[in-house]
């Protein structure tokens, strides 16, 4: 896709990944929709992209309230004219063992990051089929490849987002929509500020938005559904 004037619809775009991806394809000239709950982080990265000469807003809300997820891509479509990616990016990291779980976390955790998500994702998909060419970007984790102690909810919800993504991409691959996920392990966000580790070792959020930008001028004729990224240094 050629990118400049495109649309992108990113969840999670207050902080982490999720900005660090709305900075950079502000630089590729694309208009950025940008959701997620902290509306003033929100109107600092539309402030940033906004900067460089990039369209931006911000389209604040609960990302597990279907009114909104409903609502939200129409809400997209009437300010910038069109849709033509949504990245599935906002996520918790819920951990620990089951035995002891308090369930309504849980729950919580498979809302934002799988139920919300499936949502957000049947809204979006009548403005992106507009378009000859258009793109849905999920955000799993390298626990959605394999399973550890502890990871009971946050592994399951990651393996859930690349079931849907594959099975997605067979259902619409022949109308031009590319589906792909992307399997990072530590990134180096807030979501990771108790992790143990040399930081610096750590994947920083522009090296996911890189890849993001990737799947997005891939050629037409081609998806990259799968995409695995692991630190170059053990941390
Ligand atoms: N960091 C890692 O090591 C890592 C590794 C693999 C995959 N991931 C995945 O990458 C994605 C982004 O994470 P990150 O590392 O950038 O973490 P982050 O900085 O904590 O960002 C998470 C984003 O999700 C949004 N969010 C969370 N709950 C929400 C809710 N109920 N409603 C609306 N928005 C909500 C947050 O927005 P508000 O706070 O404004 O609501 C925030 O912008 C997640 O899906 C995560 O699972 C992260």
């Amino acid at each position: 896709m050629e990118l400049n004037d495109k649309v992108i619809l990113i969840t999670g775009a207050s902080g982490g990944i999720g900005a660090a991806t709305a900075r950079q394809l502000a630089g590729k000239g694309m208009a950025l929709a940008l959701a997620g709950r902290d509306v003033g982080k929100l109107e600092m990265v539309a402030d940033d992209c906004r900067k460089v000469g990039a369209l931006a807003e911000a389209f604040p809300g609960e990302i597990t309230e279907e009114a909104y997820t409903a609502s939200l891509p129409d809400a997209v479509q009437t300010r910038f004219g069109a849709l033509h990616a949504l990245f599935n990016n906002a996520g918790v990291f819920e951990t620990g063992s089951f035995e002891t779980a308090d369930m309504s976390r849980w729950d919580m955790a498979l809302d934002v990051n799988f139920r919300s998500l499936l949502h957000l994702t049947k809204a979006a998909i009548p403005h992106l089929l507009e378009h000859p060419e258009s793109a849905i970007i999920n955000l799993s984790s390298i626990a959605g490849r394999m399973t550890f102690g502890g990871g009971g909810i946050y592994s399951a919800t990651k393996h859930a987002v690349h079931a849907f993504s594959g099975c997605l991409f067979e259902d619409l691959r022949d109308k031009g929509l590319k589906v792909a996920t992307i399997y990072p392990g530590f990134v180096d966000t807030g979501m990771t500020a108790g992790v143990q580790g040399e930081r610096s070792h750590m994947i920083q959020p522009d090296d996911v938005a890189r890849t993001v930008h990737f799947v997005l001028e891939f050629p037409a004729n081609a998806c990259p559904t799968e995409i695995v990224i692991r630190p170059q240094f053990p941390l």
